[in-house]
């Protein structure tokens, strides 16, 4: 193969859209997966722009976006409103969407009708939901209308209240079997990946062996298929969270604030506007 078809077959692929298929493709092949949150429309055509496979539309959105300190209050109504956004600006990640809390732990109907109402409004392409066992109805009914489910397991941030920290979870023997069971589950309820938050490197990557699907860490080290983080956190625009697994890409929130203040500057010496910049 000479060098000009490698190439070339890499644009292409690099600009084909990822679907949930190629995800799997990915993890057969050994290629990791890169995963990044997006809540609105300039953002996610950014990241989109720059190559990224999948856009996870967060409820992460409630701390970074809403300053909420939990992930707990936003709406159904408001994860379609950024979910909108964000399908506006991307052409080639494949776009997955948090059911939130509040939105299907009742029953398996009202997680359909939740699924639907973010696939119908937003024309997102997966939805992802919390938990293992408890809401194996859900994912069912999901997954039986033609909804591509992602998984989560470990800590999920929805059920911080009754885990009552943020510390790394399924250190004990007993909760690691229970999530490696969990994992087998949601596999074989056909969910196409699973995100696994904040355990023990060696127990996510013996999950991603024992899986077929993709396995996509946060705080789980390398040996997992693929890595999410949280934009806000890894570009330094949040900066009162540095957790261990968190890698800084930039500083953004300095790069702001010296904008502004060299902004505030201008106007306040009548610098801003001149001449050039005046009809
Ligand atoms: O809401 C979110 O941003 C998430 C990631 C941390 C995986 O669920």
């Amino acid at each position: 193969m000479n060098i000009y078809y490698i190439m070339s077959t890499n644009t292409s692929d690099n600009k084909r859209k990822v679907t949930t298929r190629r995800l799997i493709e990915m993890k057969q092949r050994g290629e990791k997966i890169s995963m990044l949150t997006a809540y609105d429309y300039s953002s996610a055509k950014i990241i989109d722009a720059a190559g990224i496979d999948c856009i996870l539309v967060g409820d992460s959105a409630s701390n970074v976006m809403a300053g909420n300190t939990t992930t707990l209050p936003i709406t159904l109504d408001q994860m379609i409103y950024h979910a909108k956004s964000v399908m506006k600006g991307v052409d080639r990640a494949l776009v997955v969407v948090d059911l939130p809390f509040g939105s299907y732990q009742g029953n398996s109907k009202e997680a359909l009708a939740s699924a639907i109402r973010i696939m119908k409004e937003s024309h997102a392409e997966a939805v992802k939901i919390e938990g293992g066992s408890e809401i194996r109805e859900s994912v069912e009914r999901i997954i039986s209308a033609g909804i591509p489910v992602m998984g989560h397991l470990g800590l999920t941030p929805q059920s911080i209240n009754k885990f009552g920290t943020y510390a790394v979870r399924a250190r004990e023997e007993a909760e690691a079997l229970k999530l490696m069971a969990d994992a087998k589950l949601l596999e074989e309820l056909g969910c196409f990946a699973m995100v696994i938050e904040k355990v023990p490197a060696e127990l996510a990557a013996r999950v991603a062996r024992e899986v077929s699907i993709p396995v996509i860490g946060i705080g789980a080290g390398g040996g997992v298929d693929g890595q999410v983080l949280v934009m806000h956190d890894m570009l330094g625009i949040n900066q009162g969270f540095s957790p261990r697994f968190l890698r800084r890409y930039a500083d953004v929130a300095s790069i702001m604030t010296d904008a502004v203040g060299n902004y505030i500057q201008d106007v306040k010496s009548g610098d801003f506007p001149n001449e050039s910049e005046s009809y």
